[in-house]
């Protein structure tokens, strides 16, 4: 199938290089020149775990190429997956003024049948905008589909979600759209779902907003474990072991972050408001997520007796594990609290800092954890990596000046902790 992806961001980068890696012709187009030359020369844009080695095989083959120009992917391409990003406003709408040029522009150049795909989460009731505006801007009366096929990879296992997803979702109005998709989506041994193109649309809201209740929901009870002296682990535990509820996406912290479920909450908000349907249940899953980290950082303060003049190390900077995305990353908000109340902070993240260094002013870098931990008052996880589940105890509680871990993502067993001379803070346990 000759596929084009408008907007080469992490959906589209992702969505264009497995298509071409099943045998698709694949055309990726964004609109930032300077992002399409590093592509065009095999660079990494961001970091996405095989992402890069899967654009360098398929550019290899000839089955991956790159442009800046929309009349080129539109004739190219049969069909047209639409990946620009769809960022809330103010008001928390999601912007739609990228997917607006994007439509206007397919519409101008349109010279025969296309399927145009809503690949970016986006309102429900798009698809209908879209096929207005692509029909708006078309000199001649010619035949097109819009569908919607969300997609629910998570950065940092991008490849892997979107190869073995847990079911795929077509929206679709027309017999060709149907057929056309499940062409492209024969290899996938996964459910399909087929359904209609506002339900397609509402379904990725409605889990993304589902999933980010899943984690206010158990960060609220970790609240109220702290307060009694119960064990928030055990609490999920049980919970999870009831298939009705599921385990996944239980893990108390410091909050979501990303560049999705605050994003796709506020915009769900907002279409709620719009509907005039009552929309408190979305907004206490933001005001948890917002209070989360306000006790964390309350916590901090009682462990640390005051936070002033403090040296903190500062152990993960990205919103999640293997991505160096920042954006809305709880940790860069606690990062920023901390130095307005007067702590001196020493950072280390194994692949956000080039990034942090950009964002996060009057701030020190470490090499490595140990380094960032050297002679400070306390090390506080802020993110999940890998290489902080596997820490030499000893060694931390020795660089420390006082032995105090502040543990936003639970990563350790508090009593391996205690064992080690650490005094430890986590979420929703109790200290030890
Ligand atoms: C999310 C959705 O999972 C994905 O399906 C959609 O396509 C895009 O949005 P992503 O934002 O990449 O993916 O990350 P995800 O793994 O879902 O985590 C989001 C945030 O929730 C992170 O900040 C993470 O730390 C937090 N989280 C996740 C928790 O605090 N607890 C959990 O149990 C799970």
């Amino acid at each position: 199938m000759k596929i084009g992806i408008i907007g080469s961001g992490h959906v589209g980068l992702v969505t264009g290089a497995c298509f071409a890696d099943l045998g698709n012709e694949v055309i990726c187009m964004d609109h930032d020149i300077a992002k399409i030359k590093l592509l065009k020369r095999g660079k990494a844009l961001f970091y996405e775990p095989g992402l890069r080695e899967l654009v360098q095989k398929n550019m290899s083959k000839g089955r991956i190429h790159f442009t800046t120009s929309i009349s080129d992917t539109v004739r190219f391409a049969k069909v047209i997956f639409l990946c620009v990003g769809t960022p809330p406003k103010a008001n928390g709408e999601a912007d739609l003024a990228a997917i607006q040029r994007v439509a206007e522009a397919i519409g101008r150049n349109l010279n025969g049948y296309r399927l145009i795909v809503e690949k970016s989460t986006v309102p429900v009731e798009t698809g209908s905008r879209i096929y207005k505006m692509i029909a708006e801007n078309c000199a001649r009366k010619i035949s097109f589909d819009i569908a919607s096929n969300a997609e629910f990879l998570r950065e940092g296992s991008a490849v892997k979600d979107f190869y073995s997803p847990d079911r795929i979702v077509i929206g679709v109005e027309s017999a060709k759209a149907k057929s056309l998709l499940l062409q492209i989506y024969k290899p996938f041994k996964v459910p399909i779902l087929i359904t209609d193109v506002k339900s397609a649309e509402l379904i990725k809201h409605a889990a993304n907003s589902f999933l980010a209740m899943k984690i206010s929901y158990i960060n609220l009870m970790s609240q109220i474990c702290e307060k009694v002296g119960a064990n928030v682990e055990k609490v999920a535990e049980g919970m999870g072991g009831d298939h009705r509820i599921g385990k996944a996406f239980l893990n108390a912290g410091i909050g979501f972050g990303g560049s999705c479920f605050p994003k796709d909450l506020s915009a769900f908000i907002a279409i709620t408001e719009r509907l005039q349907i009552p929309s408190d249940l979305l907004k206490v899953v933001v005001a948890i997520n917002e209070s989360q980290q306000k006790y964390f950082l309350m916590k901090a303060e009682q462990g640390l007796e005051k936070i002033k003049g403090k040296k903190i190390a500062l152990l993960g900077l990205s919103f999640k594990p293997d991505t160096d995305d920042l954006r809305n990353a709880p940790a860069m908000d606690i990062a920023e609290e901390l130095k307005a109340k007067g702590a001196r902070l020493i950072a280390y993240d194994p692949c956000a800092m080039p990034a942090a260094k950009k964002l996060l002013k009057g701030m020190q870098f470490a090499e490595n954890a140990y380094e960032a931990c050297r002679d400070a008052d306390a090390c506080f996880i802020l993110t999940e990596w890998r290489e902080f589940r596997e820490l030499d105890l000893k060694r931390l509680k020795k660089l420390l000046k006082h032995p105090i871990v502040i543990d936003g993502r639970n990563i350790y067993d508090p009593e391996l902790m205690k064992k080690n001379g650490l005094r430890y803070y986590s979420i929703g346990r109790r200290e030890v």
